[in-house]
């Protein structure tokens, strides 16, 4: 895990660098990151179960590294049936455009899961660039949701988790962002969480549930969900999508090429 984020990090710096900083490096505000979903309910087994996070001024994950790994496992079993060992979402390389929030998203398929408790483990890690400690001091909030799954349970409802009577339990992280160091972000204390400005309302439940659609009609996905309802091909590639799982991978391995050639050239 801290080589791959050694990499991913060294691959950023070395995109700054080559590309002229071609990503907007955004210099200052409150950074906030949100879990939505799973939260600690009682859900039915879905095809496409989401997993989402809000960014609060999400250009700033950029300035940030900010990434984020979690897993996924049955009751005490962390190699149950059906678990996740291995999620990653590099929210830095992530298209961040400045619309607030910026919804983050990945499903599982629960279909298959035997009822019981679930539990949810993610890790938030950026980078605190202060002046005085070098190299950049690595900073990870860990959490955890348990949620179970259930035929008497409900589906899943990204509005309604986000309600006014309900935003108030998301786990949250916030961070103020004072300043950009050398290419990274100057921390000061971190100040309180507003998780009820992370609210879904329809259009965006929409656009959410079309990107599940997406991630299952990929070729790459489609043995894993078999049972989701593809729309005939336009010929039209799924990256398009919003924020595709496969862009920021292929963008990474496009970076780590980069740095590979810059290492045998310097
Ligand atoms: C989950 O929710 C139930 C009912 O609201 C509550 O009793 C329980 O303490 C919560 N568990 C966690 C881990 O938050
Ligand atoms: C966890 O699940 C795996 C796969 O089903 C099983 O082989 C193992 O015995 C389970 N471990 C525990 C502690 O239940
Ligand atoms: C990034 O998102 C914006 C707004 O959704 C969109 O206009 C733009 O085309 C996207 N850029 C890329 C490279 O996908
Ligand atoms: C497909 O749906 C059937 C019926 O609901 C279910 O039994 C099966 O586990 C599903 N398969 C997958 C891979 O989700
Ligand atoms: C999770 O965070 C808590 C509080 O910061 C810390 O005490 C704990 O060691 C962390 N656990 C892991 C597994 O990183
Ligand atoms: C996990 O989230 C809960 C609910 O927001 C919070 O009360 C708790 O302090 C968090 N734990 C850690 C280690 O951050
Ligand atoms: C970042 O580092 C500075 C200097 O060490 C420290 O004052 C600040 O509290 C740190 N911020 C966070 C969120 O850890
Ligand atoms: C963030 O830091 C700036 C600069 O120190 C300060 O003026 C501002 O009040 C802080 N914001 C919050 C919400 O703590």
């Amino acid at each position: 895990m801290n080589h791959a984020r050694f990499l991913a990090w060294t691959a950023l710096v070395a995109n700054s660098i080559a590309m002229g900083n071609a990503t907007p490096v955004a210099d200052s505000g409150i950074f906030e990151v949100d879990l939505i979903s799973p939260r600690n309910e009682t859900y039915t087994p879905q095809a496409l179960m989401p997993i989402v996070f809000a960014l609060q001024n999400p250009p700033l994950a950029s300035t940030l590294e900010a990434a984020i790994s979690w897993q996924l496992w049955e009751g005490n079993n962390r190699t149950s049936p059906g678990s996740v060992t291995d999620g990653l979402l590099e929210l830095a390389l992530l298209n961040l455009t400045s619309s607030e929030p910026l919804f983050v998203d990945r499903f599982v398929n629960t279909l298959a899961y035997p009822d019981g408790l679930w539990t949810f483990a993610w890790s938030l890690q950026i980078y605190n660039c202060s002046a005085d400690e070098r190299p950049a001091r690595l900073i990870s909030t860990n959490n955890t949701s348990i949620f179970t799954v259930s035929k008497s349970g409900q589906a899943p409802n990204l509005v309604a988790a986000t309600s006014s009577d309900m935003c108030g339990t998301m786990e949250a992280y916030a961070f103020n962002v004072t300043s950009v160091g050398d290419a990274c972000g100057v921390l000061g204390p971190s100040p309180t969480t507003n998780p009820c400005a992370a609210t879904v309302n329809p259009a965006a439940a929409s656009s959410i549930s079309a990107a599940a659609t997406a991630f299952a009609c990929d070729p790459l996905q489609r043995s894993v969900n078999p049972n989701v309802t593809c729309p005939t091909s336009t010929g039209k590639s799924s990256n398009g999508a919003g924020q595709s799982p496969m862009a920021p991978a292929s963008t990474l391995l496009t970076l780590l090429t980069m740095v590979t050639a810059l290492i045998h050239l310097g």
